[in-house]
């Protein structure tokens, strides 16, 4: 008897018209490809291999082909849709069976076309048992190819949808560099703490069809996933049609982008230099205003600065920040206080990189210096600071 120590992974395969693929497939995964995963002298898990194919009740007998292998082999299963709803909504049908009814430790999300190499999967399990918990083949990095039969126009399309799906998801935070093939199909993630904290409504995918996998990526990694790329080399299909339609490319920017947008961090940066903006009007607007009231000139500017912080601070804790806003008459003033000090450190920090590049660089730089010395130094001291100091999380 074996000591290892004994996880679920289920391959999920969904499927619409692939009658002439799922049965050579089902084939391939239980002869040899489990069997392969059983005497690997590399994998230190006893894997229970199992197969959940989803099928959009096919037209073509699909459903049949996959019932018959079901006889055959007992680690084949088939959950039949009343009708296509889309390849998210089948993957999203395919998690929740393989968690209640398959006690799956780890879900994969697998072509049924032999696009994917099923020798994928014991490359993918190992990464797993290192303690991954979202791997994805890549067709981006080394080892990593896309189909020698893709003409230039597929090619183009998939490499600048790529990168342009990442620009917009990632750009320009780490995971911008860490995840080369965002619009990947072949994945494999971590139940316990991950798809088991995902809501299984379809409804609420961005995209029911291909869009869902820029979600599905972005919620893991938001999650706090550690995530790993492998190589895949993606053939060409074996038989049949892609399910892909022309509406696709324009459905996966729409997608890469209300995933950016409605993202926490970017509606608060947004907001953050919203309000920062409304300052600047604001502090002009009152210099402008005080310096004609009277002739005392560093008053005048002492005043509208400060009505500037006034507004900043007001702003930001009832807007920005809105979710760890500051309360109660003491609480207020006593953190109103501190933002004075941290937006003197601002004025400082302005002050003195602005005279030194002067001084280097001559004063015919000084208004060009000024933009950068805000979006370089300001803008991420005052982010710190509001994160950090003074709205920080309790
Ligand atoms: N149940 C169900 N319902 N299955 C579907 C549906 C659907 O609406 N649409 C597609 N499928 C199945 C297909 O039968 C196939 O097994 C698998 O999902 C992948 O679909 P393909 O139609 O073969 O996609 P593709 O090869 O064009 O696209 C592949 O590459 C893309 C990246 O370029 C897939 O791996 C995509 O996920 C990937 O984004
Ligand atoms: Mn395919």
């Amino acid at each position: 008897m074996s000591k290892k120590p004994p996880q679920t992974a289920v391959i999920i395969i969904p499927t619409y018209n692939e009658a002439d693929n799922i049965g050579r497939m089902i084939d391939h995964l239980c002869t040899k490809t489990f069997v392969d995963i059983a005497k690997s002298s590399v994998l230190t898990s006893d894997w229970q291999m199992k197969i959940l194919v989803v099928d959009g009740n096919s037209p073509d007998g699909t459903g049949q082909v996959v019932a018959k292998k079901a006889k055959k082999y007992p680690d084949v299963y088939l959950f039949t849709e009343t009708s296509k709803d889309g390849i998210g909504a089948a993957y999203l049908k395919g998690f929740k069976y393989a968690m209640e009814k398959l006690k799956a430790d780890f879900v994969f999300e697998f072509d049924g076309d032999f696009q994917h190499p099923p020798e994928t999967i014991p490359v993918m399990l190992e990464a797993v048992e290192q303690g991954y918990d979202h791997v994805i083949g890549s067709r981006k990095i080394k080892g990593g190819s896309n189909p020698k039969g893709w003409g230039f126009k597929r090619l183009f399309f998939s490499e600048i949808g790529g990168l342009t799906a990442r620009f917009i998801l990632f750009f320009p935070f780490k995971n911008f560099f860490k995840v080369t093939d965002p619009t990947t199909g072949l994945k494999v993630t971590r139940v316990k703490g991950f798809v088991d904290k995902m809501s299984m409504d379809y409804s609420r995918l961005l995209s029911k069809s291909f869009g869902y996998k820029l979600q599905l990526l972005f919620e893991t990694l938001k999650m706090g996933a550690k995530f790993k790329e492998i190589p895949l080399q993606f053939h060409v299909r074996n038989a049949g049609e892609s399910k892909i339609e022309p509406q696709t490319a324009k459905d996966i920017f729409r997608v890469a982008f209300l995933l950016r947008w409605r993202d926490d961090f970017t509606q608060k940066f947004l907001k953050f230099g919203t309000v920062g903006f409304v300052g600047y009007l604001i502090n002009a607007l009152f210099l402008s205003f005080y310096s004609r009231l009277w002739s005392i000139e560093w008053l005048a500017w002492l005043l509208s600065t400060e009505m500037a912080i006034i507004s900043n601070f007001t702003l930001n804790n009832v807007w920005t920040f809105k979710k760890d806003q500051i309360s109660g008459p003491i609480a207020i003033l006593k953190k109103f206080i501190q933002f004075n000090f941290t937006s003197a450190g601002a004025l400082l920090i302005q002050t003195i990189a602005g005279t030194l590049t002067v001084a280097t660089f001559g004063s015919e730089y000084r208004q060009l210096a000024l933009p950068f010395i805000i979006v370089f130094l300001v803008l991420p001291y005052n982010w710190f600071m509001y994160n950090k100091v003074i709205w920080k999380k309790k």
